[in-house]
């Protein structure tokens, strides 16, 4: 199992646990956690809907695309741990991944 600790826009903290073998990415498994991701551009790069900022483990992750970097550039509360759920794949690697939710709503 992976287990990816979440934390939500308000502040609440649960830890998900996911099948190795599952071939998602972390902004599908947040939205099919019932988690508010609008994800509008449905996981290109594109819209930003789903930042994450990355509490732990981000160094098991693969590089960001020029894609993903050009988009997190654009966000005003981005930093250095700013990553886009939707290009994270997940795989055994990835167990003990801690998140935060960051990408904004509309309203
Ligand atoms: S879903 Fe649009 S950037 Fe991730």
């Amino acid at each position: 199992m992976i287990h990816i600790t979440v934390e939500d826009r308000n502040g609440c903290t649960q830890v998900i646990e996911i099948p190795e073998d599952i071939n998602l990415s972390l902004m599908e498994i947040l939205k099919a956690s019932e988690y508010n991701i609008l994800a509008t551009c449905g996981g290109m790069a594109l819209c930003a809907t789903c930042h994450v900022e990355v509490q732990a483990g981000i160094t098991h992750l693969h590089e960001p695309s020029e894609e993903e970097l050009d988009m997190l550039d654009a966000l005003p509360d981005a930093d250095e741990n700013s990553r886009l759920a939707c290009q994270i794949r997940l795989s055994e690697q990835l167990d003990g991944l801690q998140v935060k939710i960051k990408g904004t709503l509309n309203e």
